[in-house]
């Protein structure tokens, strides 16, 4: 097995995984998991207990010492400069807006086919979330999408301020070609990775990409906690003291003088005991989840359209969603899959300018029609690190048979 506490992304490549670091959990036959925490839980439940005890023991359960720990960590795993622990995702693109000075007037442009929180967070300060159309093979922002939704919102009569590119599904966005626009316009751009921590763009790993990048630690995201966390990740000393004030309360140098309003956003003691040993394994984790995505591509590209990652990029493969041919229907694929014993999910069904929330806030230029279409074509299969080959093929042969009508 890779040493457990020197592994780094670098250091683990797919083929240099040893057979017995990845244990075939799910190998016999069963209900498949959708992502099976559980066969990690296996590897490292010791370790996480004590870990967990120590912090029972400790009790500083507020910013105790492992929150520290965890974001100096976390910082020399992904080289940004600083890592700003907080309460969840959502929280830390809540926290990286502010600390942009997000006011009503002010536009963002946002990609539709997302989740929620990356428009919700625009919306909580009164500025405007313009939604933007995204590429059909990599699910994330079009620039040219990008570009439209910049001059939808001037001829609005609102400032675009900013751009939040997601990398949907574990993978980069189109980073250089929005980077030049939003500089071409003085645009900020806050890089939503709440699924892709650990990926890298080129020869840059997310968290040193935008002005800001924040990342979640929900339990289902490939680095994930045993509750809620986040993270603000950046390259700038300058926000820091902001960002750490506004995490709690808006808090200045006297504790009982607010100098702003801030929120409660930090990150639980607990979680990040959780998440520093997760940690540890979080690159032989990556690996394995590629070997994963290797496989279903070689696997499936026949029957369905898979994801594409382009060269020079990599993705942590939060989930693996394949598109349906056109015409087929989903809901009954699914159903089939679901009588087989083979979970599945639909990210998303709906973008979120059809949304009840959001559908009347403006979209770029005449409309959205790729993520139109995604939404109605995405089916996302069970992806997890300790998926071994036999159930992987279970999960091949149930999506063939259930395809065949
Ligand atoms: C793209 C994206 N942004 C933001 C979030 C919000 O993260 P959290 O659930 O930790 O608040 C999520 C969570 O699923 C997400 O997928």
């Amino acid at each position: 097995m890779a040493d457990e506490a020197a592994v780094s992304p670098d250091s683990i490549k797919p083929d240099s995984i040893k057979p017995d670091s990845i244990k075939p959990d799910s190998i016999e036959p069963g209900p498949i998991e959708f992502i099976d925490l559980g066969a990690q839980r296996r590897r490292i439940g010791e370790r996480m207990d004590e870990a967990i005890r120590r912090v029972v023991d400790h009790g500083r359960f507020i910013l105790g010492p492992e929150v520290g720990e965890l974001e100096q960590r976390l910082a020399e795993f992904c080289g940004a400069k600083h890592v700003l622990s907080c309460a969840n995702g959502t929280d830390a693109l809540g926290l990286a807006v502010m600390a942009k000075g997000l006011a009503p007037g002010q536009a963002v442009v946002v990609p539709s086919f997302t989740f929620a929180a990356t428009a919700e967070i625009v919306a909580w300060y009164g500025a405007t979330p313009v939604f933007a159309d995204v590429y059909a093979d990599t699910f994330n922002l079009d620039p040219a999408s990008l570009e439209a939704g910049i001059a939808t919102a001037r001829r609005l009569g609102l400032d675009p301020v900013g751009v939040i590119p997601v990398d949907l599904f574990g993978q980069p966005a189109d980073y250089d070609a929005i980077l030049e626009i939003a500089a071409a316009h003085g645009m900020w751009v806050i890089c939503d990775a709440a699924q892709s921590f650990g990926a890298t763009y080129r020869d840059r790993k997310i968290g040193t990409i935008g002005d800001l990048t924040t990342t979640s630690f929900f339990p289902a995201k490939p680095l994930g906690c045993y509750g809620d966390g986040g993270a603000v990740l950046l390259d700038d000393d300058a926000p820091m003291a902001v960002l750490r004030s506004l995490r709690v309360h808006g808090q200045g140098a006297d504790k009982y003088d607010n100098v702003r309003v801030g929120m409660n956003a930090r990150l639980d003691t607990m979680q990040a005991a959780v998440l520093l040993e997760k940690l540890r394994i979080f690159a032989d984790e990556i690996a394995a989840r590629q070997l994963v995505a290797a496989r279903y591509g070689a696997l499936l590209h026949d029957l369905v359209r898979v994801p594409e990652v382009p060269d020079g990029l990599t993705s942590v493969w939060a989930q693996y969603t394949v598109r349906l041919p056109a015409g087929v229907d989903r809901d009954r694929v699914a159903a089939r899959l679901k009588a087989a014993g083979v979970p599945t999910a639909q990210y998303y069904a709906k973008p979120l300018h059809r949304q009840t929330a959001y559908r009347d806030y403006p979209v770029a230029g005449n409309g959205l029609p790729v993520s139109e279409r995604l939404a109605a074509e995405v089916l996302s299969l069970p992806m997890h690190p300790y998926l071994s080959e036999a159930v992987q093929d279970r999960i091949v042969d149930a999506l063939r048979a259930a395809l065949r009508g």
